[in-house]
């Protein structure tokens, strides 16, 4: 299976095609059991199927529609997997009971996270008669006992400051800070019952050995008591701390704000920060992270960047492909490359893509296997499981001649074969293109009446279904000039599609080595303002409709005096 991959579609039918036991860490932001009108945030297709799907009755049917989800999600994981389940106030309590401790079992819940958004959402009228709600709740279970978890550090925990203060009142002779910390272990330890530097043993032991005692007074990490009846510690030095150790209670992680360079702008977006604090935690380099309701790519983002790997399902366009572009934004010369299964495919991208890989990949979306010697073999490019040959054009409008060819091909393919295909009336091999000429209609009819000879046509949307990319322009008008030397321009695309347009997105100083870098991801519109110095611009503009399929135009912007628009 490709990893590193956006899936649109349901999550449910999704995870259903998956294998058992393969990712390693699962994050998922569910739509909340909340006001409905909060609920929406693409108003797509897809995501108003999913928020019916959702309302069709009150908190049971909102439990029962998750909670099947996270059966599949539990199934997926490995057994050293980790999930942590996003929610709020408003189903947090049966979520737990109702879903994760029946799924996991109670004892496979490792803590219940409470994110301190800092904003609250309601109860600012001091006539309230409740407290403010400022937190979120994010549930962490494992799969099993054993399963990846490194301890996370913030500078940022509030109290940090405070917490050095009262701790780190100790300076050793280099000035280094430092707290002191204990160095007895907890339980009864006899082999560890040693005296070092005439200073008695603790009542159960060192926590430590004799040579690593001797380590550490080397490194001058002992702290000596003044009196032999003290008690040896040990010394943390202010300047190796990691911070402060993280605990259940998140209050260091601000929301997306206003003005915050993360900001997409759609309202149920998450910080980095968060997600980079449970992917770090639950995962390791290499590892598999899944996101089922990716929304706009927050987790895929952050795991990218981590060296991780991932996959994203979202059941709305725009969710996906607003992931694709924050991942193309963020892509670099040694970034892994990532794929995107939408519902329909692009003619252009299968018609002109590289043959072999499309050969190979349609033969297996028919049901059937590449042929691995490429070149060479009669032209077959594939073999149904009995062996029945395939071939593939890459091409309309394919002729007659190639149906005679391709018979003789199966017919020495293997003639044992061929000819009990042929007296059970049944395909002796099948071609697959994007469309058959009449002169090959005709043949392979001819061959089926005359011969009982049944070669089967196959054209590629019968397959996979296939649709056309929208089209685009874009007009410019002048709208003022700034006194500072800038031109204020408004840019207009106008997409068009069978499937309707869904948005567009801008990237204003295109630069075609790096590809298409959006300043503005989601733009409804189609319309948009901004201010050109003087001097020669390249501006994208992608449009993407209904069905996820994209394109994208480019053009040179003169501006100097007058505005000049070339190709
Ligand atoms: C709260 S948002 C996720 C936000 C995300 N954590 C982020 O930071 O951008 C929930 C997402 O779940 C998607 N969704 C809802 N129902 C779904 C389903 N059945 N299958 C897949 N995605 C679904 C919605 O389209 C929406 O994008």
């Amino acid at each position: 299976m490709t990893i590193n991959k956006l899936i649109l579609g349901d999550n449910l039918d999704i995870l259903r095609q998956f294998e058992d036991n393969w990712v390693d860490l699962i994050y998922l932001d569910p739509p909340f059991f909340s006001n409905r009108n909060y609920e929406i945030i693409w108003g797509d297709e897809g995501e108003i199927r999913s928020f019916q799907d959702r309302w069709a009755g009150g908190i049971e049917h909102y439990i029962a529609w998750l909670k099947e989800r996270v059966y599949e999600m539990h199934r997926v994981l490995k057994p050293t997997g980790t999930l942590f389940l996003h929610c709020d106030w408003h189903a947090d309590a049966y979520i737990r009971v109702e879903i994760l401790d029946k799924i996991f079992g109670k004892n496979n819940f490792r803590n219940h996270l409470i994110w301190q958004r800092k904003t609250g959402r309601g109860e600012t009228n001091h006539k309230s008669n409740r407290f403010g709600t400022v937190s979120d709740s994010i549930f962490f279970y494992a799969k099993g006992n054993k399963h990846t978890f490194n301890s996370q550090f913030s500078f940022e925990a509030e109290g940090y400051d405070d917490y050095i203060e009262k701790f780190f009142t100790h300076t050793d002779e280099q000035g280094r800070k430092y707290r002191i910390a204990d160095l007895s272990s907890p339980q009864p330890r006899p082999n560890l019952m040693y005296e070092y530097k005439g200073y008695k043993p603790p009542k159960n032991g060192w926590a430590i050995s004799l040579e690593k005692m001797k380590q550490f007074d080397k490194e001058g990490r002992l702290h000596f008591p003044k009196t032999k009846n003290g008690r040896i510690q040990r010394r943390r030095f202010l300047d190796e701390l990691q911070g402060k150790p993280i605990q259940n209670v998140w209050d260091d992680i601000e929301m997306i704000g206003y003005h915050s360079k993360e900001r997409i702008g759609y309202p149920t977006q998450k910080p980095e920060a968060l997600m980079e604090r449970i992917i770090r935690c639950a995962s390791n380099e290499g590892n598999l992270v899944l996101d089922p309701f990716v929304g706009g790519g927050t987790t895929v983002a952050v795991a990218d960047r981590l060296e991780r790997k991932w996959m994203g399902i979202d059941q709305s366009v725009q969710a996906v492909k607003v992931t694709e572009l924050r991942l193309q934004k963020q892509q670099d010369l040694f970034s892994k490359p990532f794929t995107v299964q939408l519902y329909k495919y692009d003619y252009d991208t299968l018609r002109y893509s590289d043959s072999f890989e499309f050969e190979e990949w349609i033969v297996q979306q028919y049901g059937g296997t590449g042929n691995v010697k490429k070149r060479g073999d009669y032209g077959i490019d594939g073999r149904m499981s009995d062996n029945t040959p395939i071939q593939v054009k890459r091409s309309d409008n394919i002729g007659r001649n190639v149906i005679d060819n391709f018979k003789s091909a199966a017919e020495r393919n293997d003639k044992k074969l061929f000819d009990h295909n042929r007296k059970e009336s049944k395909p002796v091999g099948y071609i697959i293109s994007f469309s058959f000429g009449k002169g090959a209609v005709e043949e392979a009819a001819r061959l089926k009446i005359k011969e009982n000879i049944i070669i089967k046509l196959v054209t590629v949307d019968e397959i996979v279904p296939i649709a056309k990319k929208p089209t685009i322009r874009i007009d410019i008008s002048e709208k003022s000039r700034a006194e500072n030397g800038l031109w204020d321009l408004e840019l207009t695309a106008t997409g068009r599609s069978d499937a309707g347009i869904e948005f567009y997105s801008w990237d204003c100083s295109y630069d075609p080595k790096k590809g298409f870098k959006p300043s503005l991801i989601i733009d409804k519109e189609g319309r948009h303002r901004h201010q050109f110095k003087a001097g020669l611009h390249h501006i994208a503009v992608k449009v993407v409709d209904n069905d996820g399929l994209e394109n994208i135009e480019v053009i040179k912007l003169q501006v100097n005096g007058k505005i000049k628009k070339t190709l």
